[in-house]
């Protein structure tokens, strides 16, 4: 029997809610049709937003949302995106599929989203293709309150309320779509358009997100840091120009170039890609080592701005669109990434799983009027009541291998404010069913309770069968000073200790 050691008399620190952030881009049927349809499109909605995705959203306790890319970031200028729909520039998205882009999603229409949602605001701007008064010019219109071109603009256009931005990426993979740089000429370029990122609202600092590495380049991250906190007046406390440094990391089980099906898959791509997923943990070790040297305090947080399986797109479908699938195998990859961001909590400060809505490992599908939520919407239901709770420190016993070296069983835990505790835990076994032993070190559990998601590898919900893969209770006693339950092959749980 595997056992978990839970010490619950020890924080490993607050579990930031934006770790369980999302991302939104321009790019396939994710805005337009998975968020924002026409008003008369005859699908229900508030001012554009799909009631059913907002709602199925706010389920999921959504706490920030990136946009408007991606590589489309880095080609976004938003003044095209502004005033009477019209009038609204249009042009092509070269990135995702070349489709015509009426930018009838724009500014006022993002924050519009985040209202319905009630999360935060993560702005991403645009230096590949974009100027230093651009970027400076889209902050005074979004956060200026006050007397000013910008902010008269945005009046103009219906909203004399400033809003508040609580992160603004400044670019985005500057080191491939976003401008194909060098780490140094990027550092320097952070340095100058982020002096512009001004702090209209000083009771509401923006936190400024520089590009980061993809992947494993931790020379990209080197560079980076030692431009980035280079001071001329080393003696004001300085530490560096960046509030978070960002980490792309993607799950390709056969590589870039084949990179196989969402739904067809032998067992040993099903281990090979919890594999990759697993891998996480090592790039945050990596790129975290490198930031301890520079922040030892980790005022700084990795900003894990893009994560998740990216599979061959569905049979059919526009290849620039990104649509794939989501299966149980997806539910496993969510699962064990969330439990490596809640253990690393201390410096992964936000994460946004790619991407929300129809693309990418997505938490929704739809079809017309139709939304399935897919297995790893479950899991970030499952997972929900870590955000803001304290992480502990989980320790492992007796626990088999699978799929050739991989552990049976991952975990994390929390303490929310009511001190009960949340233990999530994945079976990364595609056949064998494992036995768990949770125990606390501050005593017995008096009651249990807990939820399972669970299912045949390959299993999905379609719009014919939108609950194939569903939460159901778990079976759980306390015994033996802890708490006892079996997992069965391929499945996630969440368990309330109180
Ligand atoms: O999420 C899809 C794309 O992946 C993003 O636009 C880009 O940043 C990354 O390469």
């Amino acid at each position: 029997m595997a056992t978990f050691h839970i010490d619950d008399t020890r924080s490993l620190g607050t579990i930031a809610p934006e770790i369980y952030g999302h991302f939104s881009e321009h790019l396939g049927r994710c805005i337009y049709e998975g968020i924002f349809v026409k008003p008369d499109s005859g699908i229900p909605n508030v001012n554009g937003m799909r009631t059913d995705v907002v709602e199925a959203l706010r389920e999921i306790r959504v706490p920030v949302l990136r946009w408007p890319g991606g590589c489309f970031a880095d080609e976004y200028h938003w003044k095209d995106g502004i005033g009477p729909k019209e009038q609204r520039k249009r042009m092509v998205n070269t990135h995702w599929g070349g489709v015509v882009e009426d930018n009838s999603f724009g500014t006022h229409e993002y924050f519009e989203l985040c209202r319905q949602l009630g999360c935060k605001t993560y702005i991403n701007g645009n230096v590949g293709s974009g100027t230093v008064q651009e970027m400076s010019e889209w902050v005074e219109y979004m956060t200026f309150d006050g007397v000013s071109p910008m902010a008269q603009l945005r009046a103009e256009n219906g909203h004399k309320e400033p809003w508040r931005v609580d992160y603004f990426g400044v670019g985005n993979e500057n080191w491939g779509c976003g401008g194909n740089m060098t780490p140094e000429y990027y550092a320097n370029l952070y340095r100058r358009y982020q002096t512009y990122v001004r702090h209209y609202d000083h009771a509401a600092p923006i936190k400024k997100i520089c590009g980061g590495p993809n992947v494993d380049d931790d020379n990209w991250t080197e560079k980076v840091l030692a431009t980035c906190f280079a001071s001329p007046h080393p003696e004001d406390g300085f530490h560096g120009f960046m509030d978070g440094l960002s980490l792309h990391y993607y799950v390709h089980p056969g590589g870039w170039r084949h990179k196989g099906s969402a739904t067809v898959f032998t067992e040993e791509e099903w281990y090979t890609t919890l594999k990759k997923a697993l891998y996480m943990e090592d790039l945050i070790r990596l790129h975290g080592g490198i930031l301890d040297r520079y922040d030892p305090e980790k005022k700084i947080g990795l900003i894990v701005d893009e994560w998740g399986a990216w599979y061959d797109v569905e049979p059919g479908t526009n290849p620039g669109f990104l649509y794939q699938q989501n299966t149980m195998r997806d539910a496993l990859v969510a699962a064990v990434t969330l439990n490596i961001f809640n253990n690393h909590c201390d410096r992964v400060k936000m994460a946004c799983i790619a991407q929300m809505v129809n693309v990418l490992q997505s938490v929704l599908l739809t079809e017309g009027p139709a939304m399935v939520k897919t297995p790893t919407w479950h899991v970030f239901r499952m997972y929900r009541e870590h955000q803001g709770a304290q992480a502990l420190p989980v320790t492992a016993k007796d626990l088999p291998v699978v799929g050739g070296g991989l552990p049976a069983v991952q975990a994390s835990a929390s303490s929310g404010k009511s001190g009960a505790v949340t233990v999530t835990a994945a079976n990364l076994s595609v056949t064998a069913p494992q036995p768990v032993h949770l125990e606390l070190a501050a005593g017995r559990p008096a009651q249990v309770c807990g939820t399972l998601l669970t299912g045949e590898a390959h299993a999905h919900n379609t719009f014919d069968a939108p609950d194939a893969v569903a939460e159901r209770p778990l079976e759980a006693a306390v015994r033996d000073g802890g708490v006892d339950f079996v997992l069965p092959p391929c499945s996630v749980a969440s368990v309330q200790l109180v």
